[in-house]
C-alpha cells in the first residue's frame, strides 16, 4: 500500500511492480485494461483488452485483429491512453502515449507461436471485425491459422499518472518519460 510516507521511488516501484504481475496473473484486476483511441471524426473510443507484456519500465503490449477499428484508429492517430483500477488496492493507474502496430519480425512471430496460435479463433474469423450480419452465428467462421490477422499493439508510454485512494489522505503522483524531459513529482489529489 502506497501511504504519505512512501517516497516517490517507493511508490512507483509498488505501481509497476502491479502492472508486471498482471501479465502473469489472469485474475489481476489490472489485467483488463481500458485502451482509448480517438476515431476519424476527432472522438475518443474505448474498449477493454488484455494487458499481454509489461517491460517493467514504460512499454505495453496488447493482442488484437489487424481489422479492427481500434487498429485503423492508430494508424491514424498513435496518441492512445490505458487506465487500470486495482479495486483492493483502491489504485488508479494512468497512461499515456504512442502506439504501434506490429504484424511481422522475431517478436511477432514468437508471441503468434506461444500465445496467438493458441486462441487462433480471436485473430483469424472471415469476416472482419465489426462486419454487419444477419444474426450472431454468420460470424462463427474461421480461416486456417495460418491465414491469420493477429497483430500486436506496442504502447511506449510517455506519462504516467497514479492515484491511490486512501481515506481523505489520497495520494497522487506523476511520471514523465519523454525523450526530452524525464522527471517523477507528486501532485495534488
Ligand atoms: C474482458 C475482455 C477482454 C478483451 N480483450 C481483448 C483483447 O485483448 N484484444 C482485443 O482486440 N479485444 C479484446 N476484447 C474485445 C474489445 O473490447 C473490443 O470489443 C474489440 O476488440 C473491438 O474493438 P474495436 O472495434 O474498437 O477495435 C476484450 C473484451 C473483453 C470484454
Amino acid at each position: 500500500m502506497i501511504t504519505p510516507e512512501s517516497s516517490l521511488m517507493e511508490a512507483w516501484n509498488e505501481v509497476l511492480n502491479e502492472v508486471g504481475k498482471a501479465v502473469l496473473e489472469v485474475q489481476h484486476p489490472f489485467r483488463y485494461t481500458t485502451l482509448a483511441t480517438t476515431d476519424k471524426l476527432n472522438s475518443p473510443q474505448q474498449r477493454i483488452v488484455v494487458l499481454r507484456d509489461f517491460n517493467g519500465k514504460s512499454d505495453f503490449l496488447i493482442y488484437t485483429d489487424s481489422r479492427s477499428g481500434k487498429v485503423g484508429e492508430i494508424l491514424n492517430n498513435h496518441s492512445v491512453s490505458l487506465l487500470f483500477y486495482h479495486n483492493e488496492k483502491r489504485l488508479q493507474l494512468r497512461v499515456s502515449g504512442s502506439a504501434a502496430i506490429i504484424t511481422s519480425g522475431e517478436q511477432y512471430r514468437k508471441l503468434w507461436e506461444k500465445h496467438g496460435r493458441k486462441s487462433p479463433r480471436s485473430y483469424t474469423s472471415v469476416l472482419p471485425p465489426g462486419t454487419e450480419i444477419e444474426n450472431p452465428t454468420e460470424a462463427y467462421h474461421w480461416q486456417n491459422d495460418e491465414q491469420t490477422d493477429f497483430c500486436l499493439i506496442k504502447i511506449e508510454a510517455d506519462k504516467m499518472e497514479f492515484l491511490q485512494l486512501n481515506g481523505i489522505h489520497h495520494i497522487r503522483a506523476e511520471k514523465i518519460i519523454r525523450k526530452d524531459k524525464k522527471t517523477t513529482r507528486w501532485i495534488a489529489p
